[in-house]
């Protein structure tokens, strides 16, 4: 049935041609703002709604069940809210640029899921992509939004019922910015740098006047003002900055970016309008009436809810989907990570047991596009993972039901492909890597490892044992994989007893994206006293160590030996530079 899945069904008995049947809209003053009833007899379709946003959700899921039916629906009664007012997709249009049909073609998708906010990442240091009258340098020579391009998406926008919240980014992620005007980055600091100067009026002057043409073009409430990932050791070695944090009286660099936000959110707030902050804006105090969004796990959400501030969800372990959505050395190269539709539909933004919970105004996935650079990528990467989100941020939680949602997402797959959108094969998705399914017996499981360099905080895994407790790697680099920084990986196994061995496997990952490569060979050694080692063979890495596809390789050796100590060894590149990323040693 539909995604997302409706708060109650009633079936009846007999059925409607839909494409024939009247359709009657009754005002029901009494539901909330997007609540809708779809009554479905034969010959009456009855919409209640008490607002046109019940009324437009209403016909959205009376145009699903039309499809899904072929005009023929079966009698019911459909009673459906949502459960969070904020239901939202974001997309990165900086680092690579979406022309306005292809932004208008999601939104007609977004809004067939209910899906009611498009943060639009206008900006950020790869290009500047919407046209500001004050200073025409900054989308010059670069593929960009006009004043009327936009004018048309919001207009789309509005009929969907979905409001565009901008994103002008600050006080980082601004290289773009400083390249075409570099009055207003910080007289120090490297030429790279994407940090504005706090301490220099201009950089006020500038984002005022950007905010105010951004206020005239855009309706919505809020307006994002970005806030993530400064490097603030810049404002540090910066005299004017330094200058600001006496004058304003502050200790910490974050109290100055700090000071930049709330002196923004003042003006945004003169504007008629309120901020959005990514949780990088807690640091130092939060802005009076800013909204947080929290994409660094779930803290930052719950310290805002705390404090009363609305909260947007957005941890990147559920919702940054510009993650491999399949094993990895089967799908395009992806930003990192591993986040499954499954994953997406698993998260809850607010359990029952969340202090401040009330304060959580919905969930939002987000899309950067560093590696998509083409839209049938971009809508690859989208669906079906938005119809997870776009199902937990207005669906309840009760009634979650994995195997469910995933036979309608199938289903709503193919209609999106008769649609043109070009989605992700889920019918033949691979799944979690199957290593990882249970604990694996062999003769080293459990015994003691002797490393003979360290491993790198923080790819840890579970400490000493985990070379030998049986539990293999995901598909991400976060579970199960143990690093080691610049140096080769050199662990002996003591399995306690003279044994004999028929094979030694190791098992190594290659994540080119971030700096992990294949040993450039592995060797395998035997000891009956821990000091005295005879080679028992070494295997050659056959992996291309610059291809940023993700790779998997158990090296090994098979053979005939007796030994109580195993030493493996997996050489690093001659340049030492690096990570090893190694998750178990099997020994039978
Ligand atoms: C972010 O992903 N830097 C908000
Ligand atoms: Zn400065």
């Amino acid at each position: 049935m539909l995604i997302p899945r409706p708060v109650s069904v009633e079936w009846g008995r007999g059925f409607c041609n839909a494409r024939s049947a009247e359709i009657v809209v009754e005002d029901c003053p009494q539901l909330p703002d997007e609540a809708y009833s779809l009554c479905i007899k034969p010959h009456r379709i009855v919409i209640g709604a008490s607002g046109q946003a019940g009324e437009f959700y209403a016909r959205v899921s009376l145009e699903q069940l039309v499809r899904q039916f072929d005009g023929r629906i079966p009698s019911l009664i459909i009673r459906d809210e949502p459960r969070f007012p904020y239901r939202g997709a974001h997309i990165d249009v900086s680092r690579h640029f979406f022309d306005k049909e292809v932004i208008k073609k999601q939104l007609r998708m977004f809004a067939s899921l209910k899906i009611n906010r498009f943060h639009w990442h206008l900006t950020d240091g790869v290009a500047w992509r919407l046209e500001v009258d004050a200073y025409p340098e900054l989308t010059e020579g670069v593929d960009h939004y006009s004043k009327d391009d936009v004018r048309e998406v919001l207009a789309l926008a509005d009929s969907l019922h979905i409001t565009v919240i901008p994103e002008i980014e600050m006080f980082g992620h601004s290289e773009e910015v400083l390249a075409a005007y570099p009055e207003l980055k910080c007289p120090v600091g490297s030429r790279h740098s994407g940090e504005y100067c706090i301490g220099s009026e201009k950089t006020f002057e500038f984002l005022e006047t950007v905010l105010s043409e951004v206020a005239e073009l855009f309706p919505s409430e809020y307006i994002h003002i970005g806030g993530d990932e400064a490097d603030m050791t810049v404002w540090q070695a910066c005299p004017r900055c330094r200058e600001r944090m006496r004058s304003e009286g502050l200790s910490e660099v974050s109290q100055l970016q700090s000071y930049g936000i709330q002196r923004i959110e003042k003006y945004v707030n003169s504007l008629g309008r309120k901020i959005i902050g990514w949780d990088e804006i807690l640091e130092g105090g939060l802005a009076e009436n800013a909204a947080v969004m929290s994409w660094r796990g779930e803290e930052g959400g719950k310290k805002a809810a705390s404090m009363g501030h609305g909260v947007i969800m957005t941890p990147g372990e559920y919702c940054y989907i510009d993650s491999y959505q399949d094993a990895p050395y089967k799908e395009p190269v992806a930003f990192g990570g591993y986040l499954p539709l499954s994953k997406v539909y698993s998260y809850d933004p607010a359990p029952d047991d969340m202090p401040g919970r009330e304060f959580v105004m919905g969930v939002q996935t987000n899309l950067w596009t560093e590696q998509v650079p083409v839209p049938e990528h971009l809508e690859y990467m989208l669906y079906p993972r938005v119809f997870a989100l776009a199902e937990i941020a207005w669906s309840p939680a009760e009634g979650k039901d994995y195997e469910h949602f995933h036979a309608r997402a199938l289903a709503r797959l193919h209609q999106a492909r008769k649609d043109g959108y070009n989605c992700f094969d889920l019918e033949n998705e691979v799944g979690e890597r199957a290593e990882t399914s249970g604990k694996l017996e062999h003769k080293a499981l459990g015994c003691p490892v002797i490393y003979g360099t360290p491993y790198t905080a923080p790819y840890v895994a579970d400490g000493d044992g985990s070379l030998t407790d049986g539990v293999f790697g995901s598909w991400t680099l976060k579970r199960d994989w143990q690093g080691f920084l610049n140096v080769d990986m050199v662990a002996t196994v003591d399995l306690g007893q003279m044994t004999d061995i028929r094979e030694i496997k190791a098992d190594f990952t290659q994540w080119r994206t971030a700096w992990v490569c294949m040993p450039v060979e592995v060797c395998f050694e035997a000891s009956s006293d821990g000091t005295s080692f005879t080679p028992l063979g070494t295997e050659l890495n056959e992996y291309d160590l610059e291809d940023l596809r993700p790779a998997y390789h158990m090296f090994s050796w098979n053979g005939e030996t007796s030994a109580r100590y195993v030493r493996v060894t997996g050489r690093i590149n001659e340049r030492k530079w690096g990570w090893l990323f190694i998750d178990e040693i099997v020994i039978n």
